[in-house]
């Protein structure tokens, strides 16, 4: 049984004048990818060597400017991989390297040793202020709590004064921010301030965690506008976020705190982290450029990023992860293919995206158009037409839309699967193309005279010759009348379309027809690069239809 008395809920914060739900995100934070620190941690077997080289060479391709590398006063493999992105000079010049340490005096010392000979560097120190670890885990009180942050914060100038070769930028963490008294947060970080001495020329970094995310977004919003609003220095601080995902909002939690006021984010690529990861920077920079805002991230090698990611952390993707899963520019219901193939069409290059159910153009993506549609039995017309006219040049018209898009459900209902754009193609051949037809044309003539034609031909029906002659307004209305005539089957056409298939000489045309005989419908299509000799395929097709069914009848 659930038992919702064993939580309490979040603590709003008493700020009733706050500002952020009113402003608007204009460019993008200054990101930090943890995939190599918080991402590698939180693994089941962290990443060797080789793999965190790749990693570290694509958040360099993708653009990250400060990425945290490792934890090496905690871990031999990172103070040896530090020490070998220095030593082999991998670190461009506009990427400054973060590692991160407790603020203890001996492990600090050792993350200066594994930074020797680095042009600049992020010194990132930490300590728990949550009031749950205070009072459970290092049983100690605030005052205990701000003199490890001093001494932490004194020892980090110190040794980065004995290595003046590098240039550093110093950053703390109260860790689990978000469970710590806003106004202790803001004390621990003012005692900081005071050691480190910030300018705006030479500010420090506050990264807020929401180490365990216990709230809505607001609450987390509240508590970044207040911090930022009370402690002191603000023009020499750079507010960093560092949100997980354990409520499925830390996106959310960073989105709503840069409002806030919070200049700077870390996350993982595809939210890789501690349990239910940290928030993904792939999906904020995508949802920034969604709103017409440069991400300062390229991401428009998904499947590279993707593939990278997997080969890493050994971890998948889900395939509806926003923007970078397999699903997520495919449509499968009918009404959504129809709405996408109708706004598709419509879409000038250069325009506003304006598509109906894709936020943003696929192709941004390294992803591509005839990705976007695929074929179920849930499909409908709109997607078996849009594989046709996209994949393959045929426009087909409505009518046949309908009744070709019902074969391809009747397929798809058998076999329980998608079908790919192969097999629609595939069926479109038998059903139309390549169907075996009980009529075709051997010989033919035409005579025009007083704008009538007049249509001699010989046709083999059902392996027999059999010769017909009609007269009539065109050259397929007298086909038909000599047809009708001959075989003494009443039958008219109902629709007719047709359109150029390809380009230049090689162009070809292509007919689409349905003939009506007693209430029943039959369609053909044929291809030819006579404009004439398409249409009266296309006639027999639709025929050899009707014909097959009036002899299975007989
Ligand atoms: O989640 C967290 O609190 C952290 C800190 C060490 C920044 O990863
Ligand atoms: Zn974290």
């Amino acid at each position: 049984m659930f038992d919702p008395s064993k939580y309490k809920p979040a603590q709003a914060i008493n700020i009733v004048d706050r500002t952020w739900p009113d402003q608007i995100i204009e460019k993008a934070p200054t990101w930090c990818s943890v995939d190599l620190r918080d991402g590698n941690q939180a693994l089941i077997e962290p990443m060797s060597v080789s793999q965190k080289i790749k990693m570290f060479e694509l958040l360099v391709e993708v653009g990250f400017k400060e990425i945290e590398v490792g934890f090496p006063a905690a871990s031999q493999p990172d103070f040896d991989f530090v020490r070998r992105l220095i030593d082999e000079n991998k670190v461009p010049d506009d990427v400054t390297i973060q590692v991160l340490t407790q603020a203890r005096p001996a492990l600090i010392q050792r993350t200066y040793a594994s930074l020797k000979g680095a042009k600049k560097a992020i010194l990132h120190v930490y300590n728990s202020t949550s009031i749950v670890q205070r009072e459970k885990v290092f049983k100690t009180d605030k005052v205990g709590i701000v003199k490890i942050a001093v001494d932490g914060a004194t020892e980090v100038k110190r040794c980065a004064e004995l290595a003046p070769e590098t240039e550093w930028t110093f950053q703390y963490s109260p860790e689990s921010f978000t469970g710590t008294e806003i106004d202790f947060a803001v004390e621990v970080c003012d005692a900081v301030t005071a050691v480190w001495n910030p300018t705006p020329d030479k500010p420090l970094i506050f990264n807020l965690p929401s180490t365990v995310e216990r709230s809505t977004p607001n609450i987390y919003a509240d508590q970044i506008e207040w911090f930022c609003r009370n402690i002191n220095k603000r023009d020499s601080v750079i507010v960093s976020l560092h949100t997980h995902n354990d409520r499925g909002c830390a996106v959310a939690a960073a989105e709503l705190a840069v409002m806030a006021g919070a200049q700077r984010v870390e996350g993982t690529l595809l939210g890789n982290g501690e349990r239910t990861g940290n928030m993904d920077i792939v999906v904020m920079a995508m949802n920034l450029y969604s709103q017409g805002i440069i991400p300062e991230l390229d991401l428009q090698n998904m499947d590279k990023i993707v593939s990278v990611v997997r080969e890493c952390t050994q971890i998948d993707v889900h395939p509806r992860q926003p923007y970078s899963g397999d699903l997520v520019f495919t449509a499968f219901s009918g009404s959504h293919q129809d709405a996408i193939k109708k706004c598709l069409d419509m879409y000038e290059e250069g325009s506003t995206w304006e598509i109906a159910y894709l936020p943003i153009d696929p192709r941004d993506l390294g992803r591509t158009y005839q990705d976007v549609i695929r074929v179920n039995s849930q499909s409908g017309k709109g997607g078996v037409a849009y594989v046709l006219a996209n994949k393959f040049g045929f426009e087909l018209p409505r009518w046949l839309q309908i009744e070709f898009s019902r074969v391809i459900q009747g397929v798809t209902e058998v076999s329980g699967q998608e079908i790919h754009a192969d097999e629609i193609w595939e069926l479109f051949n038998q059903h139309y193309l390549k169907n075996e037809k009980v009529i075709s044309l051997e010989d033919f003539s035409i005579e025009k005279s007083e704008g009538r034609e007049t249509f001699n031909a010989k046709l083999e029906y059902y392996g027999n010759e059999l010769a017909i002659s009609g007269e009539g307004d065109g050259v397929l209305d007298a086909f038909v009348v000599g047809l009708k005539k001959a075989i003494n089957i009443d039958f008219e056409i109902m629709e007719y379309g047709e359109h150029a298939l390809g380009q230049g000489v090689d162009a070809e045309a292509v007919t689409y027809i349905q003939l009506k005989c007693e209430g029943r419908r039959y369609s053909g299509v044929a291809i030819s690069k006579d404009i004439i000799a398409s249409s009266l395929n296309a006639f027999m097709g639709a025929a050899s239809q009707l014909l097959s069914e009036v002899r299975a009848a007989a």
